[in-house]
């Protein structure tokens, strides 16, 4: 029984955490496309072919389940992949509906129609393919009415982020966060709507201010996870084992990783 996490880079580490906090039991097979990262640059069908293949990767690794620990997978690739892809005994789930529920107050899979919510100023901060996508944009039109949303493509930061440069991290996110508030200068929530940037929470917190709640998907997400395979016992697959996978030097990722994360993480070649 094994789920698998994938995300270009380091991003859906995050994801993988809580993930692997909130259901201990599972083993889980985390796939990083080092060597393509950062997806956030690439054209939508670039996207899609290399999330298939890491995609498919996974499923070789005993996944019958794969979440997209990656919001710019899940805004341009994932929708073809379920209509046009997924084997029909697979399933791969995106990152965004989680949040974009926990902001619209509503509980899980909740289809009833868009209603009023109590935010009503919402600062998205992802990828340009993520932005250029409009797909939160989609989802929130889904559940929301009257919601003033801009977004904020933040160029860089990713890089930055998979080289463990913070210093220049740091920068980027307060260059972004004040060409945000030139466009919104009051945003009464902001999203952080890359899996990368919860790593700069405390950063982007503090130049947003105080009173902006900073959402970030991690624990949404495993909280969702949790409840899914509450109800698809059968999607746990027939993996037994745990490890992290990457396309990229396997050496220097886990290197960053344990960076991150506070403790030891290898990767093998993917
Ligand atoms: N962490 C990813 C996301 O959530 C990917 C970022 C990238 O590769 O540009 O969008």
């Amino acid at each position: 029984m094994a789920v698998g996490v994938f995300d270009s880079g380091l991003g859906g580490l995050t994801v993988l955490d809580a993930v692997s906090r909130r259901l201990p039991e599972v083993p889980f097979v985390y796939f990083a496309d080092s060597a393509h990262a950062p997806y956030g640059v690439r054209d939508a069908d670039d996207v899609y072919n290399l999330t298939v293949s890491a995609t498919e990767r996974l499923f070789d690794a005993g996944c019958d389940l794969v979440v997209l620990a990656c919001n710019t997978a899940s805004a341009a690739a994932l929708r073809r992949m379920q209509e046009a892809w997924v084997p029909r005994d697979k399933r791969v789930l995106g990152v965004f509906v989680p949040l974009i529920e926990a902001l619209t107050e509503r509980q899980w899979g909740d289809n009833s129609p868009p209603r009023e919510v109590a935010v009503k100023h919402v600062a998205l901060f992802a990828t340009p393919a993520t932005v250029r996508s409009r797909a939160f944009q989609r989802e929130l039109a889904f559940r929301a009415i009257g919601v003033d949303v801009e977004a904020q493509a933040c160029g860089g930061l990713v890089d930055a982020i998979e080289e463990g440069d913070m210093i220049l991290a740091e920068a980027l996110v307060r260059s972004h966060v004040d060409a945000l508030k030139r466009k919104m200068p009051d945003p009464q929530a902001a999203i952080l709507g890359c899996t990368h940037y919860p790593l700069m929470q405390e950063i982007f917190q503090d130049a947003l201010g105080a009173d902006v709640s900073v959402y970030s998907q991690a624990d949404l997400v495993a909280e969702s996870l949790a409840d899914y395979l509450k109800r698809h016992p059968d999607k746990l697959g027939h993996g037994q084992e745990s490890g992290f996978l990457t396309t990229g030097d396997a050496q220097k990722v886990s290197r960053h990783a344990t960076q991150f994360l506070r403790r030891k993480i290898s990767f093998d070649a993917a």
